[in-house]
């Protein structure tokens, strides 16, 4: 039985790795699955959230109930996403966005005469602290995989990027498995959520943010 926590909230969810093009057949991508982010948009449809879910390069099936948005580029996920960002409650940033694009990426396939190559990468936009300083920012969830000092970096992450809950996991033991085993990081301190498939982990984080959420929106 899953009680509907979240019934009638507009959820916006970002899963999966992103794609930044470096010509007409090749690019730069990273090893998400999407596993995680998918499993959180289950979750939060199945506790009544209407499921809005940006979606980067992943072959998984869309969750029953959610309206799922494909996209290739960050900057792509940024214009989706802040689109729907007006018409959402809760902010929940899964995705693994890649930090930098190819400059300019070329229209047909390169040829490989040269022996060596240069590729110029500027920054992408971090979506999620844009839409956490939004002055109608929803209630935003962000995720941090860090390969050490885990509490550290992600309690700093949490400050820069102005967020009332991050799900703060070790990369080594998340990325494209089955299970997850996270931490959730909040103002009241740390929450440890015990090793588990990623869906028992997605509804436990559901039913953290509607704690959180229903506290912060007290009549
Ligand atoms: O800074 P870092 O990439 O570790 O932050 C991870 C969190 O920020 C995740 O919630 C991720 O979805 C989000 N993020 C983002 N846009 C970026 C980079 C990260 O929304 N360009």
């Amino acid at each position: 039985f899953q009680p509907k926590l979240l019934r009638g909230k507009r959820v916006l969810i970002t899963a999966g790795a992103t794609f930044e093009r470096i010509d007409a057949v090749r690019g730069i991508t990273n090893t998400s699955s999407g596993k995680m982010g998918f499993a959180v948009a289950r979750a939060a449809a199945e506790a009544g959230a209407e499921v809005t879910l940006v979606a980067g390069d992943t072959v998984l099936p869309t969750p029953a109930g959610c309206q799922r948005i494909n996209v290739k580029s960050a900057q792509q996920m940024l214009e989706s996403v802040e689109l729907a960002v007006p018409a959402s409650d809760i902010f929940i940033s899964v995705a693994a966005v890649a930090d930098y694009h190819v400059v300019n990426p070329a229209e047909h396939k390169i040829k490989k005469d040269a022996t060596t190559m240069t590729l110029e990468l500027a920054a992408n936009p971090d979506i999620l602290a844009r839409v956490a300083s939004r002055a109608d920012a929803p209630f935003c969830v962000g995720f941090a995989a860090e390969s050490e000092k885990l509490l550290e970096y992600a309690e700093a992450k949490r400050k820069r990027k102005h967020l009332p809950l991050l799900v703060a996991n070790l990369v080594q033991q998340a990325m494209g498995a089955d299970d997850n085993e996270v931490i959730l990081l909040d103002d009241a301190g740390q929450h440890r959520l015990a090793r588990a498939p990623k869906l028992d982990i997605a509804r436990q984080l559901i039913a953290h943010v509607a704690d959180l959420y229903q506290q912060q929106h007290k009549p």
